[in-house]
């Protein structure tokens, strides 16, 4: 089966590129994957996969032999045709998206290059037409990646939409392209390189300024006695707003939105525009986090010398990524007040640790909550929700929660002693209803 498919080339084997280069393979394709982090190539090679991703390992061993790992440049040039950039692109001081990776990637590409460019890395729009002027005659494909970590796999299988943006003469490399996506059956988009890298942009702006807004709502509910949960499902109910992505909590974080809406702001600022509502976006997200803090103040007056455990530090469930996780702020403001902070995560915390140096590692969540004062949900794994509240109630020093995802069940939680504080209601929550 593979004999009839082109090979594919895919360069960066973090998130994107590691699910790229596997998912390809059970496509069928011969895959030969480089990167620069020798450990990391020597890992895959291995069948071990460098990132937690639910589905990711057992499909990389089902098609190991399909895939080759390799920090050789050279190995890649020669077996592919079509190479899929996936290098990162962290934001640089000044917030606009660093591209070094990227460029050192053109740079290696040798001048009577064959090759098709495929850039998957999330880029300013213009990035393209930089590289195309710099390199006449490489084929260029802009074809931006919109999987979710926790549900990569699945969303790179059954994508919503492919974009494919090409330039005039790029068709057949479009084309090609298309056709290693059409097996997938998502519909696919062409488009000019310029569009196709704003889409991405764009759309990751759009679905922040969604959490911002939903998050404004929530405090608006806080002082006026509504209930977020209630309100956004009645919003959701409405075709032309729809119910995703209005899920009020602590912000959003991960490598992405916040480097890729900053990434737009500067982009327009850089041409003289200045986008407004990307500042409130931005401003409303971090201050959210910090409200955390203020909900615990209400219960427990000053926090110097207070035990909070912090559930979860991943910057969402199903995923070990810690770049940009809410955790990190909302433990360095509660040290900032004075509080000893305990974090506990089921599989992130080998990576915070990292980062959380002052913060002290539970192994378990009934660990972490242990003689604490307050509880922070930050993070909403599954074994929150299946943890027996009652026994944590009689382990905590103060059965207090603040649900910064407003995952739990208030009742059950009211039921087993806790004070309970979500996001977005201010109404009591009343104990469930005895039988006795
Ligand atoms: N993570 C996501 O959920 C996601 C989703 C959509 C788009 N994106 C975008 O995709 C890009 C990659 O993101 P990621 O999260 O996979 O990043 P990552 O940091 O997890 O992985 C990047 C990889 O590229 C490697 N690399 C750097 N320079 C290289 C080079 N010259 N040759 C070969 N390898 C090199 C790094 O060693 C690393 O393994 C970014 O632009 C990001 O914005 C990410």
């Amino acid at each position: 089966m593979s004999g009839q498919r082109e090979p594919v080339g895919v360069i960066g084997v973090g998130w994107v590129g590691l699910v790229t280069a596997v998912c390809f393979a059970e496509l069928g394709h011969e895959v030969v994957a480089r990167d620069i982090l020798a450990e990391k190539v020597e890992a895959l090679s291995g069948g071990e996969t460098t990132i937690h991703e639910p589905g990711l390992e057992e499909m990389l061993r089902r098609n190991a032999e399909r895939i080759t790992f390799t920090t050789d440049m050279s190995v890649l040039l020669e077996r592919a045709r079509l190479l899929f950039v996936c290098v990162d692109t962290p934001p640089t001081y000044s917030g606009d998206a660093d591209l070094s990776r990227v460029r050192a990637v053109v740079e290696e590409l040798p001048a009577d290059s064959e090759h098709v460019l495929i850039m998957k890395s999330t880029v300013p729009a213009g990035t393209g037409d930089s590289i195309r002027r710099d390199r006449p005659g490489l084929p260029y494909v802009s074809c931006p990646e919109f999987l979710k970590e926790g549900t990569a796999v699945t969303d790179f299988m059954h994508p919503d939409r492919v974009v494919i943006g090409a330039d005039a003469g790029d068709d057949r490399a479009a084309e090609a392209v298309a056709g290693l996506y059409e097996p997938l059956g998502g519909e696919i988009l062409r488009t000019d390189v310029s569009s196709a890298e704003m889409i991405k942009l764009a759309s990751n702006a759009f679905l922040a300024t969604k959490i911002s807004f939903i998050n404004e709502i929530a405090n608006v509910c806080e002082e006026v006695g509504a209930d977020v949960g209630q309100v956004a499902a009645g919003m959701g109910l409405d075709q032309r707003i729809g119910a995703s992505f209005l899920r009020a909590g602590i912000g959003y974080g991960g490598s992405c939105f916040p480097k890729d809406v900053k990434a737009l702001k500067m982009l327009a600022g850089n041409t003289g525009y200045h986008f407004q509502l990307l500042n409130a976006v931005i401003e409303v997200n971090e201050l959210q986090k910090r409200r955390v803090v203020g909900k615990l103040e209400k219960h427990l007056g000053s926090l110097l010398g207070k035990r909070i455990a912090l559930l979860g530090l991943a910057f969402k469930p199903d995923t070990d990524d810690m770049r940009e996780a809410s955790s990190l702020v909302l433990a360095a403001r509660l040290q900032g007040e004075g509080a000893e902070v305990v974090g506990y995560d089921p599989v992130a915390a080998g990576r915070a640790a990292e980062l959380l140096d002052s913060v002290e590692m539970a192994d378990s969540a009934l660990d972490a909550l242990e003689g604490a004062d307050a509880a922070v949900l930050v993070t909403e794994w599954r074994e929150f929700a299946e943890l027996d509240w009652s026994e944590v109630a009689a382990r905590m020093a103060r059965p207090l929660v603040v649900d910064g995802r407003n995952f739990l069940d208030p009742a059950q939680l009211v039921g087993a002693g806790f004070e309970y504080e979500g996001i977005g209601t201010s109404q009591d929550v009343p104990a469930p209803a005895t039988t006795d």
